[in-house]
């Protein structure tokens, strides 16, 4: 194999002259793996750093259950420099996908040429700096993606109870987001509506409704009309839902799960003040629970429930218009009825992938 073509195929050496990459070649020797073949696991010592000739790797992070494919590697790719440098064991597994050609440099080589070489030290600290942060960015992804999956698995355990909702949960989160995109591009909202926000409604609108779990079944899934006393005990869904989110935000004190607490307690607030649990009014009313009463009862009025059939949506519109102003704030119902084709494409996407159709908003 000529070594010294490889190194000058490859971006950490290439323009550092012809001369110093012939010199540099002589420190490297070749060596060849078989598919499936690990070059190195997680937790070994590092000793030595690998330019990728011909062929290609996967790098692997995790073992067992918990193994997780980072990325594949391929010619004039390199790797296994980091615990050269910390001076600490593997950090990923790296396993040959098809045979492999490799050319390595071991430690004591390594130190020689980053001491020797100036600009070749400065490519590698550049390159070592730039996967650092590209592993941070995987693990804020990672923590990310936990945070969302948790919040969604715990939307649809809060659900699973009103077995009949079918895919409320989806359709609000859509609607919210929808009317959050509108609503940051209307001069009625404007500055009001910066991109986190319509990141974050669209993860938490989905747990509006989870201190359901604690209201009995024979409140919850009751066939006819509520008791007052029985409307009082389904009102305090909101609370119940609102003091969970405390517990989350005492471990972890994110803007988005301070939106999930004002989201979920204020979701049944009305515009003109007669909602509950506060009977807030107007503004006073969170932004993102106005967002969300309005994609609630437009779904609610969409879809069969037990204590009513479906609406057609043009008196679902007719209703809005309606509350525009009494249960709505006017300025979303008023962007939301300027698109309203747009939502109503939402509803009918799901609707074919709805399962049986019923409950409280
Ligand atoms: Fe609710
Ligand atoms: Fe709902």
């Amino acid at each position: 194999m000529d070594i010294a073509t490889h190194l000058g195929r490859c971006d950490l050496f290439a323009g550092l002259g012809l001369d110093t990459i012939m010199l540099m070649a002589k420190r490297f020797e070749a060596t060849s793996c078989a598919a499936g073949e690990a070059i190195f696991r997680e937790g070994d010592r590092g000793d030595c750093f690998y330019v990728i000739a011909r062929g290609e790797v996967a790098v692997y992070k995790g073992t067992g259950v918990s193994r997780r494919e980072l990325v594949r590697l391929g010619a004039g790719d390199v790797f296994g420099e980091m615990a050269l440098i910390s001076n600490e064991s593997r950090s990923a597994t790296v396993i040959a996908t098809v045979p492999t050609d490799l050319i390595k440099l071991n430690q004591e080589n390594f130190t020689v040429l980053m001491d020797q070489n100036e600009r070749f030290a400065q490519r590698v600290l550049r390159m070592i700096s730039k996967r650092l942060q590209q592993s941070q960015d995987i693990a804020t992804l990672d923590l990310l993606r936990a945070h969302q999956g948790l919040m969604i698995s715990l939307s649809e355990l809060a659900e699973s109870r009103d077995k009949d909702t079918g895919a409320h949960l989806y359709r609000v989160r859509d609607y919210c987001t929808l009317l959050a995109k509108l609503m940051a591009q209307s001069p009625a909202f404007a500055g009001q509506i910066p991109s986190s926000f319509i990141d974050a409604i669209y993860y938490v609108s989905p747990l509006h409704d989870i201190g359901k779990v604690a209201i009995p079944d024979s409140i919850l899934k009751k066939n006819g009309k509520l008791t007052e006393e029985e409307y009082a005990v389904i009102k305090t869904h909101t609370l119940v839902g609102a003091a969970s989110l405390d517990t989350v935000l005492e471990y972890c004190d994110l803007e988005m799960f301070r939106m999930a607490k004002r989201l979920i307690k204020s979701h049944h607030e009305c515009f003109d003040g007669s909602g509950y649990p506060e009977g807030l009014k107007g503004e006073a009313i969170p932004l993102e629970a106005r967002i969300m009463t309005l994609a609630d009862f437009y779904d609610a009025l969409l879809s069969v429930r037990v204590y009513k059939e479906a609406y057609t949506h043009e008196r679902v519109v007719e209703i809005i218009k309606e509350e525009s102003g009494r249960k709505f704030d006017p300025r979303i119902v008023e962007i939301m009825l300027a698109h309203i084709d747009e939502f109503h494409a939402i509803h009918l996407e799901y609707r074919d992938k709805e399962k049986p159709a019923a409950a409280v908003g």
